[in-house]
């Protein structure tokens, strides 16, 4: 394993004037699993996306098998076996897995048609190679996002792919969903495919990395073998000192006589949602926990009004109200932090500004008016409390990096006032430094009154801030246990797996 297959040397990359890789380094061993970590916006999607030919480097050099390289574009990387699964997927729903898989290299019959049975059951074998179970001909519109991230995989497996990228695989994904990917990724390994994996969650890194390179304000802090380091010395090389809070529960006081805020009864929507009811309270964190398909994001955007609801209802306040969209259910005070950021969170090519003060218009604005140094200095003041890096609000949020951008979305809503926040995976994509000002601050909302419904497949977050627990299996709510009564995280990841 002591072969170097990658070699990027003293790279540098600008944009605009301003410098994002400064003389960055990184060398990657033939097979082995190499952690690209570092907080947001501190380079690691750019110096990949510079490794895949999507963008040109200023200075610097590629070498792949001690050749050097210059990449134009993505398929001049791919024909020396780059790949890269991004972290915006680039899957086109309406088209079947296979379809997705082969997209641009369908294999053809004579005369140049689509050999559709070939794509198929090429499909099917490195479906199967990979072990898990989806079918080839499902469209990728009914396929959960978990599974899109297969296919993404799978798609990158059948381009003869020496080096595989992976962005941030796992960041919807649970525990035991992790636990397969891991299965597939050493699986890879044995077949001599080296990966490079970006990721915030600490403990997969250790779980499943040879070593790790640390970039910070795009330049190197350190590479090291993951026997060497300890998750402290990790932590601190990537925040650039030691962390300011931790991942901790604080048990909060619940208030005699609450009243509950919204109540779901037996609601259905589509087909995932087949029978879910809960009570949230003011002032409550409420957690749901559940598998990837079990119906948690349904759930949260049917409630919304984005999808419909073919059963069940809904109450606000007391009273049963009929949500037809999330316009109507704004104006019942929900909010949401949807899963899908980039389709569903921000509009990216409107500027930081404009995506955080797009749900609290009526409250900024005076006879249709924006108060606009009045608007200004509330997005500023909200930009530096999350951290999100961007050197001014008003440029477009499609240059943001992709935590960036989740952070923006939380923001957006923080500013609104809500009194009923849905946040769905709320911190995917976060590091690990705002991740705990993430849960310090929806403590706050909490604290405030307001109350908050969190999915998330991050048992320790969870753990972390929710008062009581939902679990959802298949459909419906299961359970809700008293955050009191939890031992451990494992104790959650078994209630939450469906006996087979
Ligand atoms: N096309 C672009 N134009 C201008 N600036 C950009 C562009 N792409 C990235 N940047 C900036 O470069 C910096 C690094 O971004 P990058 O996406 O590489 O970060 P990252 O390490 O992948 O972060 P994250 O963990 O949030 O995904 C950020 O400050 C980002 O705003
Ligand atoms: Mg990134």
């Amino acid at each position: 394993m002591n072969h170097t297959i990658l070699r990027m040397k003293e790279i540098e990359k600008a944009f605009n004037g301003i410098t994002v890789l400064d003389k960055v380094n990184f060398e990657v061993k033939t097979g082995e699993v190499h952690a690209l970590m570092g907080g947001n916006g501190a380079g690691k999607s750019t110096l990949m996306k510079i490794l895949t030919g999507v963008y040109q480097l200023d200075e610097g050099s590629i070498e792949i098998d001690g050749e050097y390289q210059q990449f134009s574009n993505p398929s001049d990387a791919e024909k020396v076996g780059v790949s890269m699964i991004f972290q915006e997927f680039s899957l086109i729903p309406k088209l079947t897995v296979a379809q997705n898989i082969y997209l641009h290299y369908e294999p053809r019959k004579a005369f140049g048609m689509i050999n559709d049975k070939k794509m198929v059951s090429d499909s099917r074998k490195i479906i199967a190679d990979m072990g898990i179970s989806i079918s080839p001909n499902d469209l990728v519109e009914n396929i959960s996002l978990g599974y899109w991230q297969m296919t993404e995989i799978a798609k990158a497996l059948s381009k003869n792919t020496k080096i595989l990228i992976m962005d941030e695989p796992t960041s919807t994904l649970t525990k035991s969903e992790t636990k397969t990917l891991f299965s597939i990724i050493r699986r890879l390994k044995e077949s001599g495919i080296t990966i490079i994996y970006i990721s915030h969650r600490m403990d997969e890194i250790f779980e499943v990395c040879d070593r790790i390179t640390v970039l910070r304000n795009g330049t190197n802090v350190i590479t090291a073998s993951c026997a060497d380091i300890t998750m402290e010395a990790l932590i601190n090389n990537i925040v650039g000192g030691s962390m300011g809070q931790s991942l901790k529960w604080i048990e909060r006081p619940i208030k005699e006589n609450r009243k509950p805020i919204l109540e779901v009864k037996h609601l259905q929507s589509g087909s995932r949602v087949k029978d879910v009811s809960f009570t949230l309270y003011e002032g409550e964190i409420l957690g749901m926990a559940g598998l990837m398909g079990s119906g948690r994001s349904e759930t949260v955007r049917a409630v919304f009004g984005v999808d419909a609801i073919s059963g069940g209802e809904v109450h606000v306040r007391g009273s049963k109200k009929l949500i037809f969209s999330p316009k109507e259910a704004i104006q019942e005070g929900l909010g949401l932090v949807p899963e899908d950021r980039r389709s569903q969170g921000l509009v990216l090519e409107h500027s930081v500004k404009e995506n955080t003060i797009l749900p609290s218009l009526g409250a900024l604005s005076r006879r249709q008016i924006i108060q606009n140094s009045q608007a200004d200095e509330k997005v500023e003041a909200l930009v530096k409390k999350l951290k999100v890096k961007t050197d001014d609000i008003h440029k477009t949020v499609s240059l943001l990096s992709g935590g960036n951008q989740q952070k923006l979305v939380l923001a957006k809503w923080l500013l609104n006032d809500t009194d009923i926040l849905i946040l769905d995976e709320p911190t995917s994509g976060v590091d690990i430094g705002a991740k705990a000002e993430i849960v310090e601050i929806i403590r706050e909302i909490a604290d405030s009154g307001k109350a908050v419904l969190v999915v998330s497949s991050e048992m320790t977050e969870l753990l972390a801030m929710s008062d009581r627990i939902l679990i959802m299996k298949d459909g419906e709510i299961t359970s809700s246990i008293d955050r009191k009564e939890i031992k451990g995280e494992e104790e959650v990841e078994r209630a939450i797996q469906v006996e087979k």
